[in-house]
């Protein structure tokens, strides 16, 4: 005798799905939208403005049901070691800003929306993009440090003297007076 199965999609978050279909990269960490680790980026097409939001939400919460007709996208979908990496994910590695790697995902979607949304943003943005990520064992410092690089300012106050005549302004020397046997980036017209 068979036996039928109810499942009751009103009780189904995102996060079981996207397990489900084998895309681990997605985190659990309080299952109650506190700590950021399940955050994933839905968009949605606006008929009104005609033109596609994207928006970061904790997967842990979202049923699945409330997603009709939405794209979501979720850590794997914007980069990896396998394929390339996306320049949030380089970013956050380049600054140490992963210990763990817990919270890892769910900082990286949250500024991968923000980007989405936003290319250049500010520090104000991304402190605010950042808020409800929570990071137990590495600190903020790093993880800032390392997306503050996308930000209005830093771009306008450190890129540009670099894509303007890199060869100008720097120049690799070998570095034998400090004993490390090793090549070195040094500016031009300076002595150390
Ligand atoms: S697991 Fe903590 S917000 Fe989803
Ligand atoms: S790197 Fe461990 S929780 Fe953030």
């Amino acid at each position: 005798m068979g036996s039928n199965m109810y499942i009751d999609l009103y009780h189904v978050s995102l996060y079981v799905c996207v397990c489900a279909v084998g895309l681990t990269g997605t985190k659990y960490g309080c299952g109650g939208g506190g700590c950021g680790a399940c955050t994933v980026m839905v968009s949605r097409y606006d008929p009104v403005e005609e033109s596609i939001h994207h928006c970061a939400v904790t997967a842990c919460l979202q049923p699945i049901c409330s997603l009709y007709g939405a794209a979501v996208v979720t850590v794997e979908g914007i980069g990896s070691t396998r394929t390339k990496l996306h320049p949030v994910q380089e970013r956050i590695a380049m600054a140490h800003g992963s210990q763990c790697g817990f919270c890892t995902p769910g900082m990286v979607m949250s500024m991968y929306t923000l980007l989405r949304n936003k290319p250049k943003p500010s520090m104000e943005d991304i402190r605010e993009a950042l808020a409800g990520n929570l990071c137990r064992c590495t600190g903020y410092r790093p993880i800032i440090d390392g997306f503050k690089t996308f930000s209005q300012r830093y771009v306008r106050c450190h890129m540009l003297p670099f894509t303007a005549d890199l060869r100008n302004v720097l120049s690799l020397q070998y570095c034998n007076h400090l004993h490390t046997g090793g090549w070195t980036l040094k500016l031009k017209h300076l002595s150390f």
